[in-house]
């Protein structure tokens, strides 16, 4: 199998695996993505996902060149469709996290960057190299790492195509973390404990906010936060929320 979907108590993690080919997105593997995170969106047990990649040496490499760029390419025809991913085509507002335990390149950064939290080993190294192959990233990662990072650094991601380790990707603020390699689940999973502790549908409802807003203007951003909220504010689990902390007492939240 191409991708290891398993779900631990409200975790979901993806695994890709194609570790003898460094993870490289083939059609199969984003078919198999698309489909696992249909089913995590719509899996009301599950709050949180992880996504990593099998073996040592790379998250993933980014798309196929032997078998998936030829198909991106006969979609100028329309004769492929590509399946709806989080990179594009599917709105999923339970949170993601990349843990990327290594090469991100091309649309593996990309699937890293349509994540909202990016924890790395040390030994990761990350960038958009699709111009060394004459294209550009076709997985978002033109807008979505300008929307990251100081727009100079992503300038330079994206015109020169050169990778930058796990160190740079920290400290211009495009991963959350770096850890050693053997402690990038146990980091991915303390992570994902943390972000199931508040109420999980007040938790989708900021990431939508923040996801959507990025596109929108200020005044428009204001109503979408108002009207997330006024629909936060009719919901047990706010009730639940202000009581438990009048009480002194750890919240049961029932999302709902
Ligand atoms: N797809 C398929 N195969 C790939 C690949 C890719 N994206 N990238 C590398 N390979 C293959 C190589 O052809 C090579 O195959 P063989 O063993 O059969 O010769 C094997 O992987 C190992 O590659 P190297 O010999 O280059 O090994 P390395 O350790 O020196 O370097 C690497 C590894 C850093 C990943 C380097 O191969 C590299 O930089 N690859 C380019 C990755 C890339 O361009 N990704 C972007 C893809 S396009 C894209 O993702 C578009 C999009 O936006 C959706």
């Amino acid at each position: 199998m191409t991708l290891n979907y398993e779900k631990e108590g409200k975790v979901a993690i993806f695994t890709l695996n194609r570790p003898e080919a460094l993870n490289a997105i083939d059609p199969d593997l984003l078919g198999a993505l698309s489909k696992a995170f249909c089913d995590f969106k719509k899996d009301d047990t599950l709050e949180v996902g992880i996504i990593t990649g099998a073996g040592q040496r790379a998250f993933s490499i980014g798309a196929d060149i032997k078998t998936m760029l030829p198909e991106m390419k006969r979609a100028q025809n329309n004769s492929y469709v590509q399946p709806p991913t989080i990179m594009r085509g599917l709105n999923l507002w339970k949170p993601l996290i990349a843990a990327i335990n290594g090469a991100a390149l091309g649309g593996g950064l990309e699937l890293a960057l349509a994540c909202d939290i990016r924890i790395a080993s040390e030994k990761a190294f990350m960038g958009l190299p699709e111009v060394n192959l004459g294209i550009i990233p076709g997985w978002g990662g033109t807008q979505r790492l300008m929307r990251l990072i100081p727009q100079a650094k992503a300038a330079e991601m994206l015109l020169t195509g050169k990778p930058i380790d796990a160190r740079e990707a920290y400290r211009i603020g495009l991963i959350n973390k770096v850890v050693e390699p053997d402690k990038l689940m146990s980091a991915a999973l303390d992570m994902a404990e943390l972000i199931m502790k508040p109420a999980p549908l007040a938790v989708r409802a900021a990431k939508q906010a923040m996801v959507q807003g990025l596109n929108l203007s200020l005044e428009s951003g204001l109503r979408l936060e108002k009207s997330l909220f006024e629909m936060l504010a009719t919901s047990g689990d706010f009730d639940e929320g202000c009581r438990a902390m009048l009480e002194k007492r750890k919240p049961e939240f029932k999302c709902r």
